[in-house]
């Protein structure tokens, strides 16, 4: 059996009087690309929240790398959906401060050149001096991306991480990060509400459910990369039969609203 790097065990939370998860539990296998596809307030995002430590769960057991959050946090490396420079500092200078912030005495030379490896690694070879009001959306995602790389995470977290892009910086990003993905052999926890997003990316899909939040389904996909979603009979049958679900969870979601 494969080794697991993170584990949710009938993890429970409540943020005031609303069950956000009851049981919830999965596990991720070392080097896996997992996609989490849910409906929008399902509890995607509180999930990495948890997996990092910036949130208690109220029961149930939850393992990084192994360890209890507070201390395998260490272990991970976040890209939300904006990607969150400081515009005082080049792209070099962004990957340097997430070395700063989490490697202290570091040697300043070694951080640079770790840096440039990495802007290099994720296609900003030539634009490291640049600073983030001159770059497009995709290249400061890239910085990001660098950025999460640089503290060496055993896990990269990413919260849907392209969906303020345009659909063709979209879909090279996507193209981006799965040679990233081979290239570094990192474990990637993707958070995604977008049904093709998952199905073009993920080894292992988990589909959530409404609140209280639990796996409703989990999709292993075989298929060699880059996958074309309309020329493959499997992963379009895939595709129907999760649009389907995901419209299932939208209307009855919609209807406990209005009740
Ligand atoms: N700090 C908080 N206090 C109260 N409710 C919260 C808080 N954070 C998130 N929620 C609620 O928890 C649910 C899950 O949120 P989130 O994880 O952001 O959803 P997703 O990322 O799947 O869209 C939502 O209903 C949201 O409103
Ligand atoms: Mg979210």
């Amino acid at each position: 059996m494969l080794e697991s790097v993170l584990e949710f065990d009938d993890v429970r939370l409540n943020f005031g009087a609303e069950t956000i998860y009851d049981k919830l539990s999965f596990k991720v296998r070392a080097g896996e690309f997992l996609c989490i596809l849910g409906p929008s307030g399902c509890g995607k995002s509180t999930s990495l929240r948890l997996m990092g430590d910036l949130l208690p769960p109220d029961g149930g057991d939850l393992k990084v790398t192994g360890l209890p959050p507070a201390e395998g946090w260490r272990k991970l490396a976040y890209v939300f959906q904006s990607p969150r420079l400081v515009p005082w500092r080049n792209a070099l200078g962004n990957v340097i401060l997430g070395m700063e912030l989490r490697f202290e005495g570091m040697a300043k030379a070694e951080m640079r050149e770790k840096a440039k490896d990495l802007l290099s690694l994720v296609g900003l070879g030539n634009d490291m001096e640049k600073y983030p009001a001159m770059l497009s959306g995709g290249e400061r995602q890239r910085v990001a991306i660098a950025r999460a790389l640089s503290v060496d995470p055993e896990i990269i977290l990413m919260d849907e991480p392209f969906s303020a892009l345009d659909l063709n910086t979209r879909r090279r990003m996507r193209a981006e990060i799965i040679r990233i993905w081979e290239q570094t052999g990192k474990t990637v926890i993707f958070v995604t509400h977008d049904v093709e997003e998952a199905l073009v990316l993920a080894n292992r899909i988990l589909l959530l459910s409404n609140k209280p939040t639990h796996v409703l389904e989990t999709l292993t996909l075989d298929e060699a990369r880059p996958r074309d979603l309309d020329n493959s009979p499997t992963l379009a049958r895939r595709k129907e039969h999760l649009i389907a679900l995901f419209r299932q969870l939208e209307e009855s979601a919609g209807n406990g609203a209005a009740d």
